[in-house]
């Protein structure tokens, strides 16, 4: 991610969504911000009457955008430049176009001075989505916001600021397509009952989190905090950073000085968090963030963790080694990078070595050696792909299945690190019976095929815990490596595929924990132990005094058991 943009010290409308002040050129200077010469279109975003989900949408948007244009300047060299250049501010003087759901003059002055107003092009959030669609901002007469305004918006309209100019088309993901994704699409999100959840509640499940706040800035700063202490082994330290971060992520309005006193109302922002956001306020940055950014040890460590295999422990283990580098790492481990021969299918029959420390080993071997494809991200689309391809290689194994892609992509993340998919059987019935022991038919099939070619982990295949019922033991996960099979055309490049197998009775938990966020997860699992006398996990639901076990038939059923709310995937976005 390049780097956040600094917020306001001095607006005096709190209710934009980012801000842009003095001091943000001296921040992003030297970042990838800067690319490009052209004056950046400043685009206002007001908030009344725009829900957070679409806030975020919008935020995104102009962000993403700014970011995909950088990358294809670079990749495409100088010639093609696209004459869209957006930034947010949260000054509305300043703002040369304002996007609003508003339509009446009254409700409109409330937030705008009518003098400023009339200075303006104030338009509609789809002038801004289609103008990044087609790369160029659009002339404003289809999408003029309030009536009585139309002149003005025509008038100071930026198509005629600028040259329009056709040569960039940048996709990107658009809403409408997003419904399209899902083999079992998400019903969309019901505005009532988002609003209905409160951003100052003590749990993450209580709270909507989008997946891009209105001071994600801020969250990504203190993230690197919350990464200092888990990749040290402080775990209660990364843990108040992890609740701290959470809380910001369902905080609906940009901080700035002026409401800064509001987030004493909120939980989990103590006396150094605070001091941190004030830093933030004023700067741009936190230092102790940047110091850890610098720090080489902190350096080695991140990059060590991002291998499967390695935690925070191993990574500290080889670093006190003297291994400082992943190149380092690859010749204390013998691995060619991009090469991986290790035997890991033999996981399948020797299933109960599976968690023993040659297991481990092979694991992290496979990740070090394919570490540069594992490292890229996977587009929603193609996350989709290798859904549709895992189901169909599965419905030559056991017909009646029924799944849900969950993990980061259902939460709305338009570039995921793997895919994770939940498979039940649809039989209520029998379905239990029928998904037993079919994770590991399924990754063999997916092997003769040639689309699995390696297993990291295999797990759930054990009656281990007598004192649970057979639905406990429910869960089969197998942490797998996909390819394509060779094809002309298409890349071959290593993904990570995650496909966990559950029972009818425990499919919609496995789905809502298996959805994530983790923090979102952690806390349903405390809310049910502090609040409702029950325990909560991805195998199952039960009553802690009597371990009565209960079996949700929908999703929403498992937020009636837990006597929660319904939150819709795309706000459990509770960690950075
Ligand atoms: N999870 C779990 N048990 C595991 C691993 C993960 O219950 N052994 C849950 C976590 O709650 C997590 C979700 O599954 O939120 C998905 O995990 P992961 O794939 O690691 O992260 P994503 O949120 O999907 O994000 P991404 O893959 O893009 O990094
Ligand atoms: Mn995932
Ligand atoms: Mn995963």
């Amino acid at each position: 991610m390049p780097f956040k943009r600094p917020l306001s010290s001095h607006t005096s409308d709190d209710e934009s969504l980012f801000s842009h002040d003095q001091h943000s050129k001296r921040v992003c200077s030297g970042s990838p911000w800067n690319i490009g010469e052209e004056k950046p279109l400043l685009v206002y975003i007001l908030q009344a009457k725009i829900h957070p989900e679409t806030m975020s949408e919008l935020a995104a948007l102009v962000e993403n955008y700014t970011i995909e244009r950088v990358d294809s300047q670079r990749n495409q060299g100088p010639g093609v430049v696209s004459k869209l250049n957006l930034e947010l501010t949260g000054d509305v003087k300043k703002a040369n176009i304002i996007v609003t759901a508003i339509k009446m003059r009254q409700r409109l002055e409330r937030h705008i001075d009518w003098r400023i107003a009339k200075t303006k092009a104030i338009v509609t959030p789809s002038w801004l989505r289609d103008s990044v669609k087609s790369g160029q901002p659009l002339s404003c007469g289809n999408y003029v916001a309030v009536h009585n305004l139309e002149d003005e918006a025509l008038q100071h309209c930026p198509d005629t600021v600028q040259d329009i100019s056709s040569s960039s088309s940048i996709h990107l993901p658009s809403p409408e397509k997003e419904s399209s994704w899902q083999t079992e699409p998400d019903e969309p999100i019901d505005a009532t009952e988002a609003e209905s959840l409160s951003c100052n509640a003590k749990y993450s499940c209580l709270r909507p989190s989008p997946l891009v706040c209105p001071n994600q800035g801020l969250v990504k700063e203190i993230d690197i905090i919350r990464r200092s202490r888990h990749i040290e082994g402080e775990d209660r330290s990364m843990l108040s950073y992890s609740r701290a971060i959470s809380v910001i992520k369902a905080y609906p309005h940009v901080i700035t000085e002026h409401n800064l006193h509001d987030l004493h109302e909120l939980p989990f922002l103590g006396e150094k968090v605070l001091s941190m956001i004030e830093e933030f306020l004023k700067t741009g940055r936190i230092t102790e963030a940047q110091k850890f950014l610098a720090d080489p040890r902190f350096q080695s460590l991140s990059a060590f963790i991002t291998i499967h295999g390695i935690g925070p422990h191993s990574a500290r283990r080889l670093y006190d080694l003297g291994l400082r580098t992943l190149e380092e790492l690859e010749r204390y481990y013998e691995v060619i990078p991009g090469l991986s021969d290790e035997e890991t299918m033999s996981l399948l029959e020797a299933e109960s070595s599976a968690n023993t420390e040659a297991a481990v080993e092979k694991s992290i071997k496979i990740g070090l050696a394919l570490r540069h494809d594992l490292s890229q991200t996977i587009p929603c689309e193609e996350v989709e792909e290798i859904n549709r391809t895992v189901m169909r290689e599965l419905s030559h194994v056991q017909k009646g299945c029924k799944n849900v892609i969950a993990g980061g992509y259902r939460r709305g993340k338009p570039q995921s690190n793997d895919v994770d998919i939940v498979i039940t059987h649809t039989d209520w019935k029998i379905g239990s019976q029928k998904v037993k022991g079919l994770c590991r038919k399924l990754v063999q099939r997916l092997h003769e095929q040639g689309f699995v070619t390696h297993v990291m982990h295999l797990s759930g295949f054990h009656e281990h815990n007598v004192l649970r019922t057979r639905h406990w033991d429910s869960l089969e996960k197998a942490l797998t490596v996909f390819v394509w099979p060779h094809n002309p055309s298409r890349q071959r490049i290593y993904r990570r595929v995650d496909l966990i197998f559950a029972a009818p009775e425990v499919f919609w938990t496995a789905v809502v924990g298996w959805t994530g966020s983790t923090m979102f997860q952690r806390d349903l699992r405390l809310w049910a132990k502090q609040q409702k006398g029950m325990k909560f996990d991805s195998s199952g639901i039960s009553r802690r005094h009597d371990s009565r076990l209960y079996y949700p038939r929908t999703e929403r059923d498992v937020f009636k058991v837990l006597g929660l709310l319904y939150v819709h995937p795309t706000l459990r976005n509770a960690d950075a």
